[in-house]
């Protein structure tokens, strides 16, 4: 691990324009890690504007900087150049206003399915009874109901990855940022994720940023796909997906509008590049 090149002089706020409303702006970002061994530009010249509500996917090859863009938005890894701000405000350290789901659940084995997703309470101090309440409403939207006791070797892994979607979804974070959470998951258990996920986000309204190497995810969640390029990443082309938010999931992907931006995503990322 090592640090991102600072430029202190980017640093200075300046004036965020009619676009301050944006739930996430990322300006003109770049992102240089300079080690012993090698100098590695991951990101360079990113900006995107993703409004309040909306769902973006953002979709590249390997080593891009994909995860590099989700950790500056919580304000986990500054960028060496370029400005990153939250619902207007400039992000200068790590955000706990946000929700930050990866790829492994990162459950603490000793904890109950409900006690994992109150952690997030315990962390926050949030009042005790609108925790457990909040809590049982995430259990019975994600379907974890009857587990709610079970230790996470007890449930399998789509199960784990629900807690863990519960558990960034608690404190109703505006932002919710989501590094490939369906990936290590069977293609069945993905699919009636995404069904979830679908109508979790139409239910709180919650901005989502999610990276995603399967383009049918992409599209069937998304109102705007990002697609990056190789590293260093920059952005390709964004496209709208001109889809209804409530998506019933066979009748979806049989869309002539799933699929071609389905088509022109795969055609940037070229053959080979998406591996779902
Ligand atoms: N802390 C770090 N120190 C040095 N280099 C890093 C660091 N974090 C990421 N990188 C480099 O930055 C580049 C982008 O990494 P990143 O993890 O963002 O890629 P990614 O698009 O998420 O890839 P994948 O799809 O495989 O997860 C890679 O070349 C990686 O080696
Ligand atoms: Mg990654």
């Amino acid at each position: 691990m090592s640090k991102p090149e600072t430029d202190s002089t980017t640093a200075s706020g300046r004036d965020p324009g009619p676009a301050e409303q944006a739930a996430v702006r990322i300006d003109e970002v770049a992102v240089r890690f300079r080690t012993r061994k090698r100098d590695v530009t991951a990101l360079r010249e990113v900006s995107l504007d993703v409004p309040m509500g909306e769902f973006v996917a953002i979709v590249g090859p390997s080593g891009c900087g994909k995860s590099t863009l989700l950790k500056m938005v919580a304000g986990l890894l500054k960028p060496t150049t370029g400005t990153v701000r939250l619902n207007g405000e400039k992000v200068a350290g790590p955000r706990h206003d946000i929700g930050y789901v990866f790829q492994r659940a990162a459950l603490l084995e000793w904890r109950s399915a409900r006690r994992n997703i109150l952690l997030q309470a315990e962390m926050r101090r949030m009042p005790g009874e609108q925790a457990r309440r909040r809590t049982a409403e995430l259990i019975e939207m994600t379907g974890l109901s009857g587990f709610e006791d079970a230790l996470p070797h007890e449930l399998s892994g789509g199960m784990q990855q629900r807690v863990a979607l519960c558990r960034a979804l608690l404190h109703e974070p505006p932002v919710l940022l989501m590094d490939e959470p369906f990936g290590a998951l069977d293609a069945l258990t993905r699919e009636q994720l995404n069904i979830e996920m679908n109508r979790i986000w139409r239910t709180t309204r919650t901005t989502v940023l999610l990276v995603t190497h399967s383009i049918p995810e992409a599209v069937f969640l998304a109102n705007r796909v990002v697609v990056m390029s190789d590293r260093p990443g920059t952005i390709r082309e964004i496209i709208d997906v001109d889809l209804p938010a409530e998506r019933e999931y066979a009748a979806t992907l049989a869309m002539p509008e799933f699929a071609s931006v389905a088509g022109r995503i795969r055609e940037l990322l070229g053959a080979g590049a998406a591996v779902e």
